[in-house]
């Protein structure tokens, strides 16, 4: 297997003394063998981190890539999420020996609530519950994934304390006031859909000069922008070539200007999905 640039991926740290690589290997919507092959061909390539969740249908697939790429269970981050379902304090620990099962793992490094569904009302309970199997030793770290700040407010309220928000962020998607949020709480954000689903921005000249100046494609400039700005980042890519890609990212830093200079192509728009109106 091919060992090559894990030795420089930067990681993050959360708060309980465990660090969690920047970059991560999304797997929507990839299902069966192709999330299997892109799973395994991505540890291959260097990814140390794999990001699933129960909605996806591809956490059996995703765990026979884990298999198949024969990588220590140590080496690897492995996060997946769940459901309505799982939502309550007890409900949740359903939800977690049920991920365990599909992805045929022992444990999860990180488990997140998807959505917080508020219309139901438990997504506080079910932080607890979370907290309970860290606590009791079963999860490495839990987290919250398109929590808004009242949500999350009132998660803190009940002095529970998440390791990660996982968001929508992209160059045109910079969320300021949820992201802002974040920093004041002492949260981690973890951007999903972070190249926009390759789009237009990439071709924007905030872009495309700072990629000419360091010889990276725009996609990587975009990518080292997020983890430039503290942020972890899951872009997926099924293409061997753009998997590769998204990794190489750690030989080189943007200057203040030129993160000022992508942040300010910021539209303003919130996230595709409202987590007060959408969830599952
Ligand atoms: N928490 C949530 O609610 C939530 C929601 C959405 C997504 N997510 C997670 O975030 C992950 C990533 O988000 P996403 O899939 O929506 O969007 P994304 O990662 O921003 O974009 C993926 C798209 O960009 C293409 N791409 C990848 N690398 C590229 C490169 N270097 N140059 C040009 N195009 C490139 C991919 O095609 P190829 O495969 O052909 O390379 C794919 O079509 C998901 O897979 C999932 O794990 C979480």
């Amino acid at each position: 297997m091919t060992q090559h640039h894990t030795y420089s991926q930067q990681r993050i740290q959360l708060g309980e003394g465990i660090s969690i690589p920047a970059i991560g290997l999304g797997t929507w919507p990839l299902t069966g063998e192709d999330a299997t092959d892109a799973v395994a061909r991505g540890i291959a390539n260097g990814y140390r981190h794999v990001d699933t969740a129960h909605s996806y249908a591809n956490e059996a697939a995703v765990g026979d890539g884990i298999a198949r790429s024969g990588i220590r269970r140590d080496q690897l981050w492995v996060t997946s999420k769940l459901s309505l379902e799982g939502h309550s304090r007890t409900k949740v620990k359903d939800a977690y020996a049920g991920a365990l099962e599909r992805m045929g793992l022992d444990y999860l490094d990180l488990f997140l609530i998807h959505w917080p569904n508020p219309e139901h009302g438990r997504y506080v309970d079910t932080c607890q519950g979370l907290a309970e199997l860290v606590a009791d030793g079963a999860l490495r770290a839990w987290g919250v994934s398109n929590f808004k700040p009242a949500h999350l407010d009132a998660v803190y309220a009940a002095g529970l304390r998440p390791s990660v928000n996982q968001v929508q962020v992209d160059p045109e998607h910079l969320q300021r006031a949820q992201l802002e949020h974040h920093r004041t709480l002492g949260l981690v954000t973890a951007a999903y859909s972070p190249l926009g689903r390759a789009g237009d921005f990439l071709e924007h000249p905030a872009i495309t000069a700072a990629a000419a100046r360091y010889g990276k494609s725009p996609a990587q400039v975009v990518l080292r922008w997020h983890v430039d700005s503290g942020r972890i980042a899951v872009p997926k890519s099924a293409s061997d070539t753009r998997q590769r890609e998204n990794l190489e990212i750690f030989d080189f830093t943007l200057s203040e200007d030129e993160i000022s200079a992508i942040n300010a192509l910021d539209t303003g728009a919130g996230p595709r999905l409202d987590s007060d109106e959408y969830g599952h």
